[in-house]
């Protein structure tokens, strides 16, 4: 697979013939925010694209999580024909998370695909959530449950978007780039001055871009490892409901499986230790409860991605389900 092209740069977002370069000239654009983002940010961008020849409808998602349900997309997809988009038209999903998994859906079902460009406007998105192709929206029953493999054209990471983030939210990304030192590069840690979050971001986009070209549906394991942290990561951050940020979610993660890895992380394990969390009680039996659905789902075993060591990934399916448990507790007791 030829992956997307991701730049990475302030002041990015207004000069869109870098990066609609994939698109058809002139084409029909549908702009796609929600309310916060947009305030802060969608004027310069929609009048950017119209500057350069595109003929821009705007489209406002709800904010968070709600954006990735079936009436917020189902209104967006009847705003796109209303628009007159067409298969040679283009989405642009301006936002975190939230509106990247939730118009990227819509681009890859409205007319069995059209393309899409992502503009991440979260850390979390600029160095995760925003490149990969993975696109969902959630049901009652749990996150994600719905979606498809659909590549942007291009990312696009302009960092004067951070500038504006709410600093609980930029930890939350920091929680990923931790993710890429625990794996990759511990040279990778929290950028601690603005100088240096350029080029972290840029790190950790290639080497998520990277894993994702060798293994774009991950099917062959490469793009397994990206999962550090998300096991009991993501099983926190469904009991947490909405209390704990997937960012924070994932460093609660990272150190329970550290824990099940029994390896030492050196610095980056200080960084984890000190990462500022919220303090929350969560139960130990809704944790396991939502461990064990998710082995259900996978089958019967659960995979923990562990450490032998800094750099060095293993996945492994034969983490016992003491051990589990005691991890659980361990990182429950440090929430509290
Ligand atoms: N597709 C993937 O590979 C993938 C990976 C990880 C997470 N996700 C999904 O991403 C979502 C979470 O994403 P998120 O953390 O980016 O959340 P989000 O989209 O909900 O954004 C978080 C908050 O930040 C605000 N915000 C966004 N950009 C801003 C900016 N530049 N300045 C000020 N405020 C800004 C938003 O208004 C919102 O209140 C979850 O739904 C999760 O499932 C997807
Ligand atoms: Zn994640």
């Amino acid at each position: 697979m030829m992956g997307p092209m991701i730049l990475v740069g302030r002041g990015l977002s207004r000069r869109p013939r870098l990066w609609t370069k994939g698109l058809p000239p002139g084409c029909r654009v549908m702009l796609v925010s929600e309310p916060g983002v947009w305030r802060l940010h969608g004027a310069p961008v929609a009048a950017a694209l119209r500057r350069a020849g595109f003929r821009t409808g705007i489209h406002i998602l709800p904010r968070g999580e709600k954006a990735k349900t079936w009436p917020a997309v189902e209104r967006l997809l009847r705003a796109m024909l209303e628009a007159g988009l067409g298969r040679d038209s283009a989405l642009l999903a301006l936002g975190g998370g939230s509106v990247t998994d939730a118009a990227g859906f819509a681009a890859a079902v409205y007319m069995r695909g059209i393309p899409w460009v992502s503009l991440p406007t979260t850390l979390l998105g600029q160095v995760d959530s925003g490149i990969g192709g993975k696109t969902a929206i959630d049901l009652p029953e749990g996150k994600n449950l719905v979606g498809a493999f659909h590549q942007p054209r291009a990312v696009v990471c302009d960092t004067a978007w951070l500038d504006t983030l709410p600093a609980r939210e930029l930890r939350s990304g920091l929680g990923e780039v931790l993710k890429y030192g625990l794996l990759f590069d511990p040279a990778l840690r929290a950028p601690l001055r603005k100088g240096r979050l350029e080029r972290v971001i840029r790190r950790c986009a290639a080497l998520k871009a990277r894993l994702v070209a060798q293994d774009e549906r991950e099917t062959k394991g490469r793009r397994e490892v990206l999962n550090f942290g998300h096991t009991i990561g993501h099983a926190l951050e469904t009991a947490a409901s909405g209390r704990l940020r997937h960012g924070e979610a994932v460093v609660c993660g990272m150190r329970a499986a550290l824990r099940l890895s029994q390896a030492r992380a050196g610095e980056l394990e200080s960084f984890l230790k000190t990462f500022p969390l919220p303090r929350l009680r969560l139960r130990e039996s809704a944790v396991m409860e939502n461990l064990r659905r998710d082995k259900k789902a996978r089958r019967g075993r659960l995979r923990f991605v562990l450490l032998k060591a800094v750099g060095q990934p293993v996945v492994s399916d034969r983490v016992r389900e003491a051990s589990v448990r005691e991890a659980v507790r361990f990182i429950l007791g440090e929430l509290r």
